[in-house]
């Protein structure tokens, strides 16, 4: 990329920052497990972190929490310790690589619908601290729609829905736009094809969903992009270390790194629905119901 395109979007992404940041909030999710959201979650944070965000990746992967997993840490606390021994957000936010700050689910998500009323008002104002903190908030939950996780994608500013190309991943992928739709038609989804062999692959599997989506559910799904398959990938697993900062210029970390760019690019609209202080208000609600 050009010195210049690079500068533009870091001025862009601070400007976006200041005076207040509205922390966009954004879920990740899929229908089929394993396809790879948890390695786009880290690598995506890591990339916007190298665009000039300020970035708080957090691990709400219900009681599979591996983030710190992949980035070779132990994290010190996590949000179920959070809410039990009332520690302060600022207490369970740890830090990763490169300035990525995270938070660990460990299993307190899991739980969420069981809390006290007391317990759950904490969680939420502690989370509410984040506001302004970070320029973008990424939710990483696991496979499928638990109540908990579904609640948490109607909450968010926008869903990134991961789906590799094989029709199983596709078909569950449709059902998750499909349930959420139901409960929130103007929920915003960006579609990630993750694993393709070419980027041709890539767009015609994206075009084919966002046909289907568009004739059955009536409704328009962004296309975001096609991630290569890259053995880079899975090597870094295996060394617990992101592919972006293990391999920056293998062909997944140069794909992550554009589409760090469109999201700061696209991000100059302010958020309609109120970043995290309108996650946990919609959150709040739903719970309450
Ligand atoms: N672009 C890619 N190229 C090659 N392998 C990949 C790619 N993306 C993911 N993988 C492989 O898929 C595995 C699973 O990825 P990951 O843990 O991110 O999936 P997940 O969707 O978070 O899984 P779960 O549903 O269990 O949370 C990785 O360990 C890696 O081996
Ligand atoms: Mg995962």
């Amino acid at each position: 990329m050009q010195q210049d395109q690079a500068y533009s979007l870091r001025q862009l992404s601070k400007s976006l920052a200041d005076p207040v940041r509205s922390s966009r909030v954004v879920t990740v999710a899929s229908g089929k497990g394993g396809v790879g959201k948890s390695n786009f979650a880290l690598n995506f944070a890591l990339s916007l972190i190298e665009l000039g965000q300020k970035v708080v990746l957090v691990d709400l992967d219900l009681g599979m929490a591996n983030i710190d997993i992949l980035m070779g840490i132990t994290p010190r606390s996590n949000l179920l310790e959070m809410i039990q021994q009332q520690k302060s957000v600022w207490d369970v936010v740890e830090k990763g690589p490169n300035g990525l700050e995270f938070i660990a689910g460990g299993s307190g998500f899991t739980k969420l619908l069981q809390l006290q009323e007391e317990e759950r008002s904490f969680f939420f104002a502690e989370l509410e601290k984040l506001h302004g903190y970070a320029d973008t908030i990424i939710i990483d939950t696991g496979a499928g729609l638990t109540l908990e996780s579904q609640q948490c994608h109607l909450s968010a500013d926008e869903v990134i829905l991961i789906t590799t190309a094989e029709p199983t991943a596709i078909a569950d992928a449709y059902a998750v736009v499909k349930i959420l739709h139901s409960q929130r038609p103007s929920l915003s989804f960006q579609l990630v094809i993750n694993r393709v062999t070419n980027p041709k692959e890539g767009m015609e599997v994206a075009s084919k969903f966002k046909t289907a989506v568009h004739s059955f559910l009536n409704r328009e799904i962004k296309i975001f992009g096609a991630i290569p398959e890259d053995s880079h990938v899975l090597q870094a697993v295996l060394k617990q270390v992101p592919f972006c900062l293990a391999a920056p210029k293998s062909a997944a970390s140069l794909t992550l790194k554009r589409l760090a760019e469109r999201f700061v690019t696209g991000s100059a609209e302010p958020s309609e629905n109120g970043g995290i202080k309108g996650f946990v208000r919609k959150l709040t609600k739903m719970l309450n119901f």
